[in-house]
This record gives C-alpha cells, sequence and structure tokens, in this order.
C-alpha cells in the first residue's frame, strides 16, 4: 500500500524549516498530501533541533506521543530528521523502539528512498554521514515553501567556527557555500512563480563563497541578486560580527532590494566571555562595526542574539551584557540560558552557573529589552513605511506584513490589497511585539 500521507513537525531554525519544505515537496511530488493532523498521517516526520537541551527534550516528548499511534497504527512510518537526528545516530533507534528511521541533516534528499526501504520492510535505517560537496544537498529545492510571497533560499550549508557552546558544527557539519550561479537560478525560479522577498540562510552568510575557489563575496552575492525581475526584497540571516565588513555595508545601503535590517549575534558583552566563547571578535570590535553600520544607515534596525550564565560569566560581566544592550540598543534580541550541549568545548569548562542565577539574569535582560523594543515600537508611530503584504490574518481578516526593517505590521483596512503588493502604510499604534497601521494617502 502506498502511503498517502504526511505530518512533518518541525522544531528550530529556519534552517529547519525550509529542510522540512523540502521534504514536504518531495512527498508532494510523491503524490502524497499533508495530513492535518499526526493521528491521520501514514508518514510522521520530526524535523529536531538540539541547541539547547530544552529543544532536545521536545523531540523526546513529541516521540513519546506518537508511541501510542504506532501501537494503533503499525504501519505508521516514523521518522526523526535534523540536528538531534545527526547528533544521536544509531543510539536514536536503541532508544525509541517505535522509530523507523533516522535521516541526517545532509541527507534529506533520501526521503523517498528510505520510505520505500520502510515500506518493504527491510532494516530500520540510520542515514546520517555528512557528504562531502553540499551541492547535491539543494536539489531539492522546493518551487514554493509555505509562504506564497516569502522564501527562504540556502546560500550555505554548516559552520565551521566552533563556538565553544554550539552544536551546530556537529549537527551541520563544516561551512560549505553553494555556487553562486545556482542561487542565482533558485531565486530568478523563485522570483518566476511571484515569490518577492526571499531570506537568504546559512549560519554564517558573511563568510559566503570564502570555502569556493573563485574568490567572490557575499557582497557579490547581493550585487548579482539585486535586480532579479520582480524580486522586491532581499533579507538574510546569520550574519557573524568577525566576518561582518564595509563590503556588506556598502551593500545595504546601496542596493535597493536589501533590507534594512541585520541579526547580529553579539552573545556577550563581556570581552573575557566572547574570548571563552570563541566568537573572534571583542565587544569594542562590534560597537566599531555597528556605529559604522549606523552611520551609513541611520534607520538600519539591528537584532541580536544573546546567551546568559556561559560559564565562568561573573555578575560583573553580565552587567557588561547588560551595558551593551542599554549602548547598543538592539530593535529586538533573542536571550537565552546557556545550555550544555555533547560535544561542545564549553560543558567541560569549569564554573557552570546555577539555573536560579541563569534564570534571574535572562529576566533582567527581558526586562532591559523589553522596554527597549517597546519604545522602539512607540517612536514608530506616525511615521510612513512600506509594508510587503505577506498574508491575511484568518481571526480578524486583517492583512499582515513587514516593514522594510523586519517590524511586524498589521493592517487595520485591508480592503483590497492582496498578498505579495507593497503598500505604503501609516504607523498608528507601537504595540510590544508588532505595529499597528492603516494605509497611507
Ligand atoms: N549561526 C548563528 C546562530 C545559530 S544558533 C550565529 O552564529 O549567530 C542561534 C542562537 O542560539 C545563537 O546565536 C546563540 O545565541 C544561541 N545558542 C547556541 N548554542 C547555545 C547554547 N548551547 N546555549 C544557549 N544558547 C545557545
Ligand atoms: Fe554556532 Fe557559532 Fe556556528 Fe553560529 S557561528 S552556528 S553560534 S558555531
Ligand atoms: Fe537547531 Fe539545528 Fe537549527 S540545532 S537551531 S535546527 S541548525
Amino acid at each position: 500500500m502506498t502511503r498517502r500521507t504526511y505530518y512533518i513537525e518541525t522544531y528550530g531554525c529556519q534552517m529547519n524549516e525550509h529542510d522540512s519544505e523540502k521534504m514536504a515537496a518531495m512527498l508532494d511530488k510523491l503524490g502524497m498530501s499533508a495530513a492535518s493532523a499526526p493521528d491521520t498521517a501514514e508518514v510522521l516526520i520530526i524535523n529536531t533541533c538540539s541547541i539547547r537541551e530544552k529543544a532536545e527534550h521536545k523531540v523526546y516528548s513529541a516521540l513519546g506521543k506518537f508511541k501510542s499511534l504506532k501501537t494503533r497504527k503499525p504501519d505508521t512510518a516514523i521518522i526523526v530528521a535534523g540536528c538531534v537526528a545527526q547528533q544521536e545516530k544509531n543510539k536514536l533507534l536503541k532508544k525509541v523502539p517505535h522509530l523507523d528511521a533516522v535521516l541526517g541533516t545532509h541527507h534529506i534528499s533520501e526521503l523517498p528512498r528510505i520510505l520505500d526501504k520502510i515500506r518493504a520492510k527491510k532494516s530500520r535505517i540510520t542515514s546520517t554521514d555528512f557528504v562531502e560537496d553540499v551541492q547535491s544537498l539543494h536539489m531539492v529545492a522546493p518551487l514554493k515553501g509555505a509562504n506564497p510571497v516569502c522564501s527562504f533560499v540556502t546560500i550555505m550549508q554548516g559552520c565551521s567556527n566552533f563556538c565553544t557552546y554550539c552544536v551546530v558544527p556537529f549537527t551541520r557539519g563544516p561551512e560549505q557555500s553553494r555556487h553562486m550561479d545556482e542561487i542565482l537560478e533558485e531565486v530568478t525560479r523563485l522570483a518566476g512563480t511571484g515569490i518577492r522577498e526571499i531570506t537568504l540562510l546559512g549560519q554564517n552568510v558573511n563568510a559566503y563563497g570564502k570555502d569556493l575557489a573563485r574568490g567572490y563575496a557575499f557582497a557579490d552575492l547581493l550585487r548579482h541578486l539585486d535586480g532579479i525581475p520582480g524580486l522586491a526584497r532581499i533579507r538574510f540571516t546569520t550574519s557573524h560580527p568577525r566576518d561582518f565588513d564595509d563590503s556588506i555595508i556598502a551593500a545595504m545601503t546601496n542596493l535597493e532590494t536589501v533590507c534594512e535590517h541585520i541579526h547580529l549575534p553579539l552573545q556577550s558583552g563581556s570581552d573575557s566571555v566572547l574570548s571563552a566563547m570563541h566568537r573572534g571578535y571583542s565587544f569594542a570590535e562590534y560597537l566599531a562595526k555597528v556605529d559604522s553600520l549606523r552611520d551609513s544607515i541611520p534607520h538600519v534596525a539591528i537584532t541580536t542574539d544573546m546567551i546568559v550564565g556561559f560559564p565562568g560569566e561573573t555578575e560583573a560581566d553580565f552587567m557588561k551584557t547588560l551595558e551593551a544592550l542599554e549602548r547598543i540598543r538592539f530593535d529586538q534580541i533573542f536571550s537565552f540560558k546557556y545550555s550544555a550541549r555533547p560535544s561542545t568545548a564549553a560543558q567541560s569548562m569549569p564554573d557552570h552557573i546555577p539555573e536560579s542565577v541563569k534564570i534571574e539574569r535572562l529576566s533582567r535582560v527581558h526586562e532591559l529589552q523589553d522596554q527597549i523594543t517597546e519604545q522602539y515600537h512607540r517612536s514608530a508611530e506616525g511615521s510612513v513605511e512600506e509594508i510587503l503584504a505577506e498574508g491575511i490574518r484568518p481571526q480578524s481578516s486583517q492583512v499582515f506584513g513587514r516593514t522594510r526593517t523586519n517590524k511586524i505590521v498589521n493592517l487595520e483596512d485591508p480592503d483590497l490589497i492582496c498578498p505579495g503588493e507593497l503598500v505604503r502604510v501609516r504607523i498608528t499604534e507601537g504595540l510590544k511585539h508588532s505595529l499597528r497601521a492603516v494605509r497611507a494617502v
């Protein structure tokens, strides 16, 4: 019997979201369709994240939920993909008896073949070796993902930075760039289907091209993408502060489609913590880059990631993080309690910070940043912005979109606006997490 319906549960970052879109596209191509709930699916995929312990726990609890389903319907194929799959490999099959296959981060294109094997009731499968040339991983790029207006485009795989807290180099393999002509072809094809905005994905997009023999860099890629017919906006994530340079500032300043927003993870305001993290920059170097970016683009939005409670972080170190937030005034931040991860250097460092201290530091970060973010939103009131209409909220019928600076806007008078349209709006109210607006006349 051919399995006709699938359900994909996705955890983690945009890389994983995009990988799930690719898997869905492959299954659609086999004539299958998405089930609305796991219980009704014949193929169940959990695309996993292991960036922090909590993320990994979620995976095991999801797998626990699916155990009774497998007992009731033994023909259901259950597959774990993504970073926990890559990290645990064969061990996952041993730990979870109702699992059929473990699909590593370099193997999602094997999904159809693996389903055939599961159907033929061959042995349970693990496919987790890293491949040497990642170009082949992109053959399965979906024509269209979940969003008809915005699309992800992977430009790099993996990461070779080995920040001492981070599991990604172990779960995604070494940093490898895709060839520029393939990226250009994919973006041109997406723009031809009505995609207006792309987000270029990589763990360290600022290092794009450094591993390729051709000698082109990230700013060159941006220049080539700018001007593809139909494409209105280009975003990219994530940038690494060490590799963020003047050529990228110039591209952001001069290229019309490149949006005025950068996600530039700082991680800590303390030089000794940054050094123990192996981030490759000091706070002063980071600040100089931010100042130079703001000199060129005064209204640029800057967002960041911060970790509190890295091993050995003293109260004085932590105060430097708070001072950094006050000095830079990020538009928004994502902040995390340090979580010890397998294989990483930091897990065996001395002076791990007690959970209660991490919780307290995180709440101080939240309190400060919430005020700053709200002040930004308030100060936007009355201004005129361009938004790209992305969709319509089913509950309220409001059209939503984002400003070029990546702020979410809900439109109060959505008449006659279609997803994909660029609309000039006047911000009427700045809320904690979003902006309200009306169409500007
Ligand atoms: N490649 C990106 C980030 C990838 S992970 C970069 O280098 O910026 C996203 C964020 O998760 C990181 O920026 C970091 O803030 C956080 N993170 C990663 N490992 C973590 C860990 N072990 N504990 C807590 N936060 C972590
Ligand atoms: Fe992890 Fe550092 Fe690589 Fe980002 S740059 S993915 S934080 S190792
Ligand atoms: Fe998580 Fe893997 Fe992304 S660990 S954050 S899904 S690269």
